[in-house]
């Protein structure tokens, strides 16, 4: 019998009561209690509670969430703000939005906390705009908290007054970088800030500003509620808690799996009913399309920040995008680099120039007209990309190519070799003739 790791439902334990998205069975479930508690600290040990729970942001660079926090200069007078980052548009990222339509009181009452504590009087959640659904949901748990005497003046008799704003964007993967968010919340085109001065000084209407992940936030309330040794408990040494793990593509059961940090994904697999049936495991991404892949020989890589990192790839947001036998790497590589040509918000020269060539060159190799040259400059145009882009966008960008080409060179190799997809119903069988191995 294989050993079938324990999930951990925190964040998703409520997510199938009935009308779970509902004031009333979010307070049934001991909601809002972790805000009546936080009220009665300093939010100066609010803060110390979140730094010693070892939570780090869920957006995808791991920064720990209490130490941003105290970034803000108090003795500042400008006003602070929390912005809460509800953009999730990564190719395979479907943690936040999932979470924000089961419990968006969740993140409501984590906003509330996390505002306390950082003596903010106002906070805003810049939500994808094209998930009309969750920003209703978010918009609906915004005015019941209101009427609840959750948000507002006075908030439960403490005399801390805050106020929370729903913004919906456009609809553009950019604005999901911190410092574009900023910009597209004050109304300009979303792009990204020059960096220093930081939003923890200089952010949103040029205040001090935090900006965090759902999920982070999310994450509060439990902390508050149990505790941060009982956070800390979960998880492995450098990578603390527990986390949504989006399981989506060749999967018997795709969805989210709660589990402490550093479960394998051998390990959800298992739980989510292995790879679909007769087929095996070719390449999967650790946190969406922007981490390198990793292939079946990582199924026993603990998923947290050390250990994905330490096969040369990132942990990102933790979206676990399976691909099987049946995949060409090529083509998914293709549809991957044609998204981030068209999200470039062409600030940079080169993301702007080298997502449109990197484009070219691939739609080259995949129709079996490119050459060993082409993966020679598609390797140098992503060494040109990598590191000197303006924003991490650039850098992601080559993430799938240079990765894919490091474990599937193969593959790239027989669509030029003979003249097409291998992939292609119609051209396997001119491979099999041909004596084509991919
Ligand atoms: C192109 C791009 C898109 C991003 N999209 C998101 C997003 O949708 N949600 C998110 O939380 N972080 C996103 N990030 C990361 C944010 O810039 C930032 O690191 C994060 O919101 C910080 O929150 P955390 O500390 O709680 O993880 C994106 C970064 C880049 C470069
Ligand atoms: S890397 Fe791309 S998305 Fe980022 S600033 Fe440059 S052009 Fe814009």
């Amino acid at each position: 019998m294989s050993y079938v790791a324990p999930l951990t439902p925190v964040l998703s334990n409520n997510w199938d009561q009935v009308r779970a998205w509902q004031i009333g069975s979010y307070e049934r479930s001991g909601g809002y209690s972790a805000l009546k508690r936080a009220l009665t600290m300093q939010p100066a040990d609010v803060v110390t509670a979140v730094k010693d729970s070892g939570l780090r942001g869920r957006g995808g660079a791991g920064f720990p969430t209490g130490l941003k926090w105290s970034f803000i200069p108090q003795d500042n007078p400008k006003p602070k703000y929390l912005v809460v980052n509800a953009d999730e548009s990564e190719p395979g990222t479907c943690k936040d939005i999932p979470l924000m339509l089961a419990s968006p009181h969740t993140l409501v009452e984590g906003v509330i906390i996390s505002s306390y504590a950082i003596r903010a009087s106002v906070a805003f959640i810049y939500v994808r705009g094209e998930v009309l659904h969750v920003v209703r949901r978010l918009q609906q748990a915004v005015a019941e908290a209101k009427a609840a005497g959750y948000i507002g003046t006075n908030i439960q008799g403490s005399g801390y007054d805050l106020d929370v704003v729903v913004h919906a964007g456009a609809g553009a993967y950019i604005c999901g970088e911190e410092t574009a968010l900023l910009d597209s919340l004050e109304g300009r085109r979303g792009q990204p800030r020059l960096r220093p001065p930081f939003p923890a000084v200089a952010g949103l209407y040029g205040c001090p500003t935090v900006i965090n992940n759902v999920e982070s936030i999310a994450s509060v309330p439990a902390i508050i509620a149990n505790g941060p040794d009982w956070f800390a408990s979960m998880g492995t040494e450098k990578s603390k808690g527990m986390t949504l793990y989006s399981l989506s593509g060749h999967v018997t059961r795709p969805g989210q799996y709660e589990a402490p940090l550093g479960i394998t994904l051998r390990e959800l697999l298992d739980l989510a009913g292995g790879v679909r049936n007769g087929h095996q495991l070719k390449f999967w991404t650790p946190g969406g399309s922007s981490t390198p892949l990793l292939t079946a020989e990582h199924l026993d890589v603990p998923l947290d920040y050390e250990g994905v990192a330490g096969v040369g790839s990132m942990l990102g947001t933790k979206a676990l995008q399976i691909f099987d036998e049946t995949t060409c790497v090529v083509r998914a590589v293709l549809r991957w680099t044609e998204f981030y040509k068209h999200e470039s918000c062409g600030k940079c020269t080169p993301c702007r120039e080298g997502t449109w060539w990197l484009v070219q060159i691939l739609e080259r190799l995949e129709a079996g007209k490119g050459s060993e040259e082409d993966l020679d400059t598609l390797l140098d145009l992503c060494e040109n990309i990598l590191g000197r882009s303006f924003c991490a966008l650039g850098d992601g960008a080559t993430s799938p190519i240079s990765s894919s080409i490091q474990y599937f060179k193969d593959e790239y190799i027989a669509h030029f070799k003979h003249g097409g997809c291998p992939f292609d119903p119609m051209a396997s069988t001119l491979f099999a003739t041909a004596g084509a191995t991919v």
